[in-house]
């Protein structure tokens, strides 16, 4: 062991974490190599803070002052349209100038899906079969079309993912878009912990890692260089959607407008909860600032309370769709803004003291994650904007139930039925799969200007991709 190794021995005997050394004389030198990487990796002081604020039981948990956030409803009035044509018209002000960039984060484990790859090469349109990445591609490549100027594409990977990802743009010539526009951003890793607060090894050579979650991405990027990069190239707003969403309209005009006008930091798209019980956080003043609340931190009275025309007074339910200033990204990439850590407490198969792995029946780890809409609070001016449901939202999260696969596909053919029919089209029975590609339309005006009047000689799966 060098003197540097020594001392980092000594730092993790210190923090009362010498026992991820244990095995350390039995492994072979690549393997002790390994470990001391992902060591030296590990913030210790990160470490203590996580102890102490999720182990000593002795804080009172803090109950936050909470209250209604303010919304754009969805537009009922000519005076509402007459704004939001204004505002689509800022926003594809921006888009043509080329001032928008399309972040999406794809560093999560699908653990729920139960899918063994990137989340993002999961087949999921309705008939052809094409995956999340390459519907979100063909977005880009379309609107990239639309209003002449290429966006670029950053992804948020994680060091589990980032080579597979990379691979599957790579064997796929890419989607259409240039390679040069699309970026990989690796984000960190965080250790898991038991219940006394000590590391657990998966292996008797290896730290139990996982990815620090979507809010690790401020991070991440300022780290990775790019923020400057796209600064000189002339952008200064963000489109973030996470990539489980098929029917995401990425890098929507009027909502890029909304933010524009604004002067906000951090905009945020919101959905009606379906009902009171709907599991989803909402958006809510929370101590005075902008913020989401989740679903088992709303007190269930807040839960049920309407307003005098029936609506959920906390019904704003975020669909993690947002728009950033690019500015807002590089102060608190800076880090000097630490974001909280949100606890999980899941089954971590671990390494015990004789060196035998245990695969636990209940939760034995703590895993911590922290989450992007944190940032809300930080932002100087926000702006949350309400969109419907079935036009934009159908994440893939579960492998089966709510959320699945199925009722994602479901969802997409329901919103392309809708826009055959405003097409004017002969509407497919509703039990089909329907599927629009991107590269035909990307909304159902596109859809009405391209093939609207026209009767389709075949089947409606000449839609596809216009082909
Ligand atoms: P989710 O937690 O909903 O999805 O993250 P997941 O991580 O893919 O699935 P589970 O929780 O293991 O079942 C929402 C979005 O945030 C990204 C995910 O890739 C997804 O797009 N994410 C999550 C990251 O980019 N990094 C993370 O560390 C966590």
């Amino acid at each position: 062991m060098t003197p540097h190794d020594a001392a980092l021995r000594a730092r993790f005997c210190e923090a009362e974490q010498g026992h991820v050394f244990r095995f350390f004389d039995d492994l072979s030198a690549d393997q002790q190599a390994t470990l001391l990487a992902q060591l030296r990796s590990i913030d210790l002081a990160l470490v203590k803070r996580l102890i102490e604020t999720h182990l000593a039981a002795d804080k009172p948990p803090h109950v936050p002052l909470l209250a209604p956030g303010q919304v754009i409803p969805l537009a009922a009035d000519d005076a509402a349209r007459a704004d939001e044509r204004e505002s689509r018209r800022i926003g594809e002000e921006a888009l043509r100038a080329g001032r928008v960039a399309v972040l999406i984060v794809a560093g999560g484990q699908a653990t729920r899906l139960g899918y063994d790859a990137p989340k993002g090469t999961f087949p999921i349109a309705p008939i052809s079969g094409k995956s999340l990445f390459q519907l979100h591609a063909e977005k880009l490549c379309a609107l990239g079309r639309r209003y002449g100027k290429a966006l670029p594409l950053l992804l948020l990977v994680s060091p589990d993912n980032h080579a597979p990802t990379r691979r599957f743009f790579e064997q796929h010539g890419w989607f259409g878009l240039a390679p040069s526009d699309v970026h990989f951003i690796e984000q960190g890793m965080l250790p898991a912990l038991d219940r006394d607060g000590r590391l657990l090894l998966a292996e008797r050579g290896r730290i139990f890692l996982s990815p620090d979650g979507h809010g690790g991405v401020y991070r991440a990027l300022a780290a990775s260089g790019l923020l400057e990069k796209l600064k000189k190239r002339g952008v200064d707003t963000l489109f973030y959607f996470q990539v489980d969403n098929p029917l995401v309209k990425v890098a929507d005009p009027i909502f890029l407008g909304h933010h524009l006008r604004q002067q906000s930091e951090f905009s945020l798209k919101v959905v009606a909860k379906r009902d009171a019980g709907e599991k989803v956080g909402v958006f809510a003043q929370v101590d005075g600032r902008p913020g989401i609340v989740e679903y088992s931190d709303l007190p269930e009275a807040l839960r049920e309370a309407r307003d005098g025309s029936g609506r959920l007074l906390y019904g704003a339910g975020s669909i993690a769709i947002h728009a950033f200033s690019l500015d807002f990204f590089a102060r608190l990439g800076k880090g000097t803004l630490d974001l909280p850590h949100h606890l999980a407490r899941k089954k971590v198969p671990f390494v015990d003291d004789t060196g035998d792995v245990v695969t636990p029946s209940e939760p034995n780890g703590m895993k911590f994650e922290s989450f992007v809409f944190d940032g809300l609070a930080l932002a100087r001016k926000t702006v949350a904007m309400e969109v419907a449901r079935s036009e934009e939202f159908a994440p893939v999260k579960n492998k089966s139930g709510e959320d699945s696969p199925e009722t994602s596909r479901a969802a997409q053919s329901a919103l392309f039925r809708t826009w055959i029919a405003a097409a004017g089209l002969p509407v497919p029975p509703p039990e089909g799969a329907v599927e629009i590609g991107p590269l035909l339309a990307l909304d159902a005006e596109e859809l009405r200007a391209r093939v609207g009047g026209a009767t389709p000689g075949g089947p409606l799966r000449v839609l596809l991709d216009g082909a």
